[in-house]
């Protein structure tokens, strides 16, 4: 009597859903914690599980501890994790859709990248992936890229011969190429041992990244070009997203919007208490370009747009244009 009593609780449990396990959301990244996305990550997770507590459960994997970039859209697709936030650079590999993000000086700041992004072009690209089985959820900022060396970099002559980790982007492959300069496409993970090593002589990145990964203390100099924008696409497979229940699919939304809101306060704030550390630690110089220092990187840099006119759609170099302006 007692089994099938205990067979009845167990069966009107399972039926009420009380006992349904939770969708676990697994958030693979490269970066360290104490980043714009690093905190992002942490940020989702807390909420996610403070608002969905018992449906949901969030583990987050920082500092390519799962997977490197390179690894993680197989991974998404394979359902060994659900969410990344890849740098734009890094889907070089699946589209070209997203190759304008790398174009030398196309945004001249953060805010014109937000307009970029908050456009209907910008937002458009979200979907970029579609056809690879990928669904891009938004967007978050890092920075803009700066270049360290261990020689100052004034103008853009002083790159020549010089090898440069850079993300794998073919743009940004080409332009620091037609700099004179030996571009080597590395993880990110990789990149602090290469420069001890001295395996590549420089770097580009913004500045949580920098500090982050402790480069200022392999490098002498960093030329503070701002020259293009780096940051990041969420991702998540379609056949996962799809086959949540349409309520918790909202919900997650509406936290993915908060926190991307947050990311976007914390990266401006992040990337001046970053540069300010690197200064005040007093062993990597900042080099600040004058005006016309600053034009002759962008003359040095810009031929490469031409390199790329065919395969990127000249309306969304005309957006980031406008957006320029604060007029998307
Ligand atoms: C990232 O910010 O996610 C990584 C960027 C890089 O590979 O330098």
């Amino acid at each position: 009597m007692r089994a099938v009593l205990s067979f009845i609780l167990l069966f009107s449990f399972t039926l009420s859903g009380a006992g349904a396990e939770p969708v676990v959301i697994r958030f693979s990244h490269v970066v360290a914690e104490q980043t714009p996305k690093g905190s992002g990550a942490n940020r989702f997770k807390q909420l996610v599980e403070e608002k969905l507590a018992g449906r949901v459960k969030v583990e987050v994997f920082p500092d390519a501890k799962l997977y490197n970039d390179d690894e993680v859209f197989i991974a998404l697709l394979n359902n060994d994790v659900q969410l990344a936030a890849p740098s734009l650079s890094k889907f070089s590999i699946l589209t070209k859709a997203l190759e304008v993000y790398d174009l030398p000086f196309l945004f001249n700041d953060l805010a014109a990248v937000e307009w970029f992004q908050n456009s209907e072009t910008g937002r458009r690209l979200l979907n970029a992936l579609d056809d690879k089985g990928l669904k891009g959820l938004g967007y978050w900022p890092n920075g803009m890229r700066v270049i360290s060396a261990n020689k100052p970099l004034r103008s853009p002559e002083d790159l020549r011969h010089l090898t440069l980790r850079i993300e794998p982007s073919k743009v940004i492959e080409a332009q620091y190429q037609r700099l004179g300069a030996i571009p080597v496409k590395l993880p990110l993970a990789d990149t602090r041992d290469a420069l001890r090593r001295e395996l590549v002589e420089g770097q580009e990145n913004a500045w949580s990244n920098i500090y982050s990964q402790g480069f200022q203390t392999l490098q002498t100099d960093i030329t503070e070009t701002n020259h293009s924008f780096q940051g990041y696409m969420l991702i998540t497979s379609k056949t996962f997203w799809n086959g949540l229940p349409a309520d918790l699919r909202s919900e997650l939304d509406t936290i993915l919007a908060q926190v991307t809101e947050e990311v976007k306060t914390q990266a401006a704030e992040q990337a001046d208490r970053d540069r300010q550390a690197i200064l005040a630690a007093g062993k990597t110089r900042i080099i600040v370009l004058t005006d016309q220092e600053r034009a002759n990187w962008r003359q040095a840099m810009m031929p490469v747009w031409a390199l790329f006119a065919k395969q990127i759609d000249p309306a969304l170099i005309a957006t980031a244009q406008a957006a320029n302006a604060g007029n998307p």
